[in-house]
Order: C-alpha cells, then sequence, then structure tokens
C-alpha cells in the first residue's frame, strides 16, 4: 500500500521529516518512492524506482524546506518506474496520493481535451491535473478540491501544494486513510501515524470527504460537506521502540517474540480490567458471519471453531472480497464480524458498509486505533498488539484468535455443557499461564531451524490437519508462502485422499498437525497413508498426544493447554519455521516481493 508524509513547519525540516516518515512506512511495502520541496519558491521533485535509500542517494537538494511532500508507491496502475513514481507535478499544482480513482480513464478524456499532456500512466497524474485545471478556473484552492470532490470517484488519500501558496499544506481524504500530526511551529500528514512517531504522538484522524489547509502554526479541517469543523486530537499508544527492531534481526522476528507481552496485554485489558461478558452478549443473535483476509481470514476460522463448539452459534467465515459479490443471507439476527489488523483493507472495509446497509450489528476486531473498520462498525474491540511492521502478521494475528478466544469463553460461560466444564472451569487458570508457555515454545528455536533443513529447498510443501488443526495449517501455509517464496498448500487431513493425494511422492515434505484429540487418530491415520507413499513428515502434536510411531520423521512436541488456547501456542513453531525458511533463502523477510502491509485497493 502507499505511503503519503507531507511536512510544513517554521523549522523548515521538511526534507528530513519526510525521508525518515517514508522510512517508517516503508514496512508497507513499495516499489519507488519519491518527494518535493520547496527550495526558494520553487518545487524541486526527486524520485526513484526502488528503495528510499535510492531516493536519498539521488537527491538533488540539500538545502532546508519548510513545506514538501512524500511518497511510497506500491504500483496498481503503471509500471513500477521512475516516471509513474509520486509526486506528480501538473502546472501549479503538486499531489503524492495513495487509493485508486476509479473514474480516471474518463476524466483523462476531459482533460486531453482541453490541452492535457500526461508523461505517466498512473491514475495520480490525472488527479493531478484535474486540481490543477480546477484551480485555473477558480484561482481558488479550497474552491477547487470541493469541485475535485464531486468529480473524481473513488479512493484517495491526496497531498497537496500549490506553487501560489507554499506557506499551506494541503490534505483530501477519501477511502484512503490520511492522518494529520500537530507539532508546535509544524505540522505533518501521514498515511499512519509511525511515519511521524519521531516527530509528535499527537494526530487527527481525517475521515471520508474531509480534507484540511495545514499551516505551520494552525489547520482548518472541512467536513464533507466543505463545512469548516472541529476534531478530536488522538495520543498515539505505542512508541518509538514499536518502530525499531529492538535488537531483532527482523521485525517479523521481533513481533514473533512478543506474542507473550501481547497475550498479557489482552489478558489484562479484556480479563483483568473489564467483565468479559460486558464486552459484547454474542447470545443474542442467531447467527455470526465472520469476514476478513488473509491471515484475518484464518484467525476468523479459528473463532468459528471455537464459537461453535463452546457457543452454540453457527459462524460462517466468508473471505471478504468473496462476501462482496455474492448472494447473502444475513439480517439483523446476524452479527458480523470484521477482523483486519491495518483496519484499512478496502475488501474488508466495503464487506463492514454492505452488513451494515442490511442492518446488521458489526464488531471490528482491529489492531489500528480508529482506523476505517474501526470507525464504522457499530463496535470496535481493538486487538493490542502494538504496531505491527512486518508485513507477514504474527502477533496481531495472534491477538485476533485470543479475542475470539476470550468471546467464545464468553459465550461458554453461560452454557452447561459437561463436555465443556472442565476447560471452562479451567479457562483462567490456563490463561494466566498463556505467556508463559508461549515464551517455552519460543525459546525453542533450534529445533524449528533443524526442521526448516527439510523444507527450506522445497516446495510443494503440505500441511494437513483436522478442524482447527486445518485452520492452523492455512495460516502456516500462508506464512510459508508469503516471506520465503517456497510453494505449501493446507489440505483437510481426511480430504488428500479424494485426488490430491497422488502429488506425494518420495519425501514431499508434509506437516501434519494434531492437536485435537478428539480427532487426533483419524488425522494420524491420514498422515499414514502420506507416509506410506514416501512423504517426509513432521509431525506437530501436544505432550498429550505424545506417542512413538513409524508414522513421521521428525515429530516437533508442543505444550498442552486448554482447548480454548491451544491454536496460540501451536501456530508459533510454524511461525518460526516459515521465518527460518525465509531466513535460509535469504528473502526480504519484513517486506516480501509483491506484497503490502495492508491492501487498501480491490
Ligand atoms: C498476513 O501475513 C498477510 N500480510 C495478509 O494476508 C493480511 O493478513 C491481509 O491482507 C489482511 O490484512 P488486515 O488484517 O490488515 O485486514
Amino acid at each position: 500500500m502507499c505511503g503519503i508524509v507531507g511536512y510544513i513547519g517554521k523549522n523548515n525540516n521538511a526534507k528530513k521529516v519526510i525521508l525518515k516518515g517514508l522510512e517508517n512506512l516503508e514496512y508497507r511495502g513499495y516499489d519507488s518512492a519519491g518527494i518535493a520541496c520547496n527550495i526558494n519558491n520553487e518545487i524541486n521533485i526527486q524520485k526513484e524506482k526502488g528503495r528510499i535509500s535510492n531516493l536519498k542517494e539521488n537527491i538533488n537538494f540539500s538545502e532546508k524546506s519548510n513545506i514538501g511532500i512524500g511518497h511510497t508507491r506500491w504500483a496498481t496502475h503503471g509500471k513500477a518506474n521512475k516516471e509513474n513514481a509520486h509526486p506528480h507535478k501538473c502546472g501549479k499544482i503538486t499531489i503524492v496520493h495513495n487509493g485508486i480513482i476509479e473514474n480516471y480513464i474518463e476524466l483523462k478524456q476531459e482533460l486531453s481535451n482541453l490541452g492535457y499532456k500526461f508523461n505517466s500512466d498512473t491514475d495520480t497524474e490525472i488527479a493531478c491535473a484535474l486540481l490543477d485545471y480546477l484551480y485555473n478556473q477558480t484561482n481558488d484552492i479550497i474552491k477547487s478540491i470541493e469541485l475535485f470532490k464531486e468529480k473524481a470517484k473513488g479512493a484517495y488519500a491526496i497531498g497537496l501544494l500549490c506553487d501560489d501558496d507554499l506557506d499551506t499544506l494541503y490534505a483530501i481524504k477519501n477511502k484512503s486513510p490520511l492522518i494529520i500530526g500537530i507539532n508546535k511551529d509544524e505540522n505533518y500528514i501521514a498515511s499512519d501515524v509511525p511515519a511521524i512517531l519521531n516527530f509528535t504522538k499527537d494526530y487527527i484522524i481525517l475521515e471520508d470527504g474531509e480534507f484540511a489547509k495545514i499551516n505551520s502554526d494552525s489547520i482548518e479541517i472541512y467536513d464533507k460537506n466543505n463545512k469548516l469543523t472541529d476534531k478530536k486530537v488522538n495520543k498515539f499508544e505505542s512508541d518509538l521502540q514499536d518502530i525499531s527492531k529492538n535488537g531483532y534481526e527482523h521485525f517479523m522476528l521481533k513481533e514473533i517474540n512478543e506474542q507473550p507481552e501481547v497475550a498479557k496485554k489482552m489478558i489484562d485489558e479484556y480479563i483483568n480490567k473489564q467483565d468479559i461478558n460486558n464486552l459484547i452478549d454474542l447470545s443474542k443473535y442467531k447467527n455470526i458471519t465472520i469476514v476478513a483476509c488473509g491471515s484475518a481470514m484464518h484467525a476468523g476460522l479459528i473463532g468459528k471453531s471455537l464459537i461453535e463448539e463452546y457457543g452454540n452459534i453457527p459462524v460462517k467465515v466468508e473471505i471478504a472480497s468473496e462476501f462482496r459479490y455474492k448472494k447473502l443471507f444475513i439480517d439483523k439476527d446476524t452479527l458480523v464480524i470484521a477482523i483486519s489488523q491495518s483496519g484499512e483493507t478496502a475488501d474488508t472495509l466495503e464487506a463492514v458498509k454492505i452488513a451494515n446497509d442490511k442492518g446488521c450489528d458489526t464488531l471490528g476486531i482491529v489492531n489500528v486505533f480508529g482506523s476505517s473498520i474501526a470507525r464504522n462498525t457499530s463496535k470496535v474491540l481493538y486487538t493490542k498488539a502494538g504496531c505491527e511492521i512486518a508485513v507477514a502478521t504474527t502477533k496481531a494475528y495472534s491477538a485476533q484468535a485470543t479475542l475470539l478466544s476470550f468471546l467464545a469463553y464468553s459465550l461458554a460461560k453461560n452454557t452447561n455443557d459437561k463436555n465443556k466444564l472442565n476447560e471452562i472451569n479451567s479457562f483462567l487458570t490456563d490463561l494466566n499461564k498463556l505467556p508463559i508457555l508461549m515464551q517455552k515454545v519460543l525459546d525453542n528455536n533450534e529445533e524449528y531451524k533443524e526442521i526448516v533443513n527439510d523444507i527450506y529447498n522445497k516446495n510443494d510443501i503440505f500441511f494437513i490437519g483436522r478442524g482447527i488443526d486445518y485452520s492452523l495449517c492455512m495460516e502456516a501455509s500462508l506464512k510459508l508462502k508469503e516471506i520465503s517464496y517456497l510453494h505449501s498448500e493446507a489440505y483437510a487431513a481426511g480430504e488428500l485422499k479424494h485426488g490430491t493425494i497422488s502429488l506425494i511422492d518420495e519425501n514431499t515434505p508434509v506437516i501434519g498437525i494434531v492437536t485435537d484429540k478428539n480427532i487426533a487418530d483419524k488425522t494420524i491415520s491420514n498422515i499414514k497413508e502420506v507416509k506410506s507413499r514416501g512423504a517426509n513428515v513432521i509431525y506437530v502434536t501436544t505432550e498429550e498426544l505424545d506417542n512413538d510411531g513409524d508414522f513421521y520423521d521428525k515429530k516437533l512436541i508442543v505444550p498442552k493447554t486448554n482447548s480454548l488456547l491451544q491454536p496460540l501456542i501451536t501456530i508459533i513453531p510454524l511461525q518460526l519455521i516459515s521465518y527460518y525458511a525465509a531466513k535460509n533463502n535469504n528473502c526480504d523477510i519484513d517486506k516480501p516481493k509483491n506484497l503490502a502491509k495492508s491492501v487498501t485497493v480491490e
């Protein structure tokens, strides 16, 4: 996802602040970067393909500047090259943009007829030309922005400079995130708070349709009806250490190791500080639909298993991009839960809007405070995982699953299912031991590195399991694929024999996950089926189910805990196996190719 940083200030720190801010946004994933600054009342632009380090090497202006905008681009329209990189300048207007202008082709035609020429393949350049045209017609930036909002359709977060007013930074927001950072004698704009954490923790969140006129010591914000409005100033909870590696080689490794701390924060926030039953009363709904993407969807699958098993409410998990375009059977008796680390994933956000329109209550399980999904759901429960910088989510996924476990427990407390009483009665005791067990698993690195030696140079690796273990397989498979570029597949263990088992050859790596004692024998039978066909089996199970046998080549034992919490332990070795496989393959672990931390486009 693109990153935006802008600066206006008497301290003339535009270049320093913008470059630092862009570096803090590198985690979002990008393929080119650029900066525009006012140097002696003229806009200087430098843009380069590749990393910010490349941009810094080539910047041809060193003077201090009172105002500027910068951008990291994750290509949507047009190749990842210098011409398509932002900022774009047309006439007197210079902009950076995150999002997609949906009617850019129609606008391009209109503007071409008006004599505009275009040098790039981007929708952003067309937005810039439109703003320049409107400014030429009105000679008024505010009026131009109002007209732009009427003519441009789609998602945009825009930082804007105007040659005729280089003491003012403009920001325009619609469906793509944009915040305003506040400081003494200088102010900022950014796509996300980490960009400006080195300079301030005070920020304003712009909502859809809003725009701002920002000077070094004043901020005017206009609401979606173009009327001046006041906005709440938020203080960011995390701090700089959240966006530094703290001695770890990669953010991903740091965040995997932060999971015990995150578990403690979740316990403190949702168990110690408040009554779990007051979080939300799930029992008043006839059914639940979870909408999410990627790992958040995989956390939803964990939630489905636990809420159905312990809460006796039917749960459907929908991939948000599918949910948006299918026939839906949701109504006022349905709770729609949107799970999202960033709170800005376009498909999940649009799914929430559909659910709202259908009259459903919506619950956001979100990590980023004040994000779009947090602000569009009827209620939001934050996952308290802190800033997650690595593109591949780990601690936020675990925090999502933890919160869903709490919701399942809150329902279970009200049922008298005899089979579950042991788990329910020991839940709080087991929960307090969770961080300790997580740490025990984290300390077992050498065993995981040993396992990685069998898979890091293989493709077509299988993860097989049943029930909640199958959901874990899906998350483990995605982790391995997205950071080590090794192809893997999660498969329902019982389904293999219906065709895919034909792919099992001598030494095909198969990781079998067996933590649910109720179906352990069945899954072990499936593992034996692949073992008998030559697979190289890694058997992942708990102390409770540990047994010697000839159906595996390596065994990985994880501590046994409460069934409502077991996935939170079992996923950790699988995260570390993916990490070490990627390390063995010298992959760009925190910023995998082609990926963005939050996908704010369809
Ligand atoms: C997770 O490792 C991936 N980077 C990706 O699947 C991610 O979970 C997905 O894009 C959803 O993002 P969100 O949680 O911010 O909505």
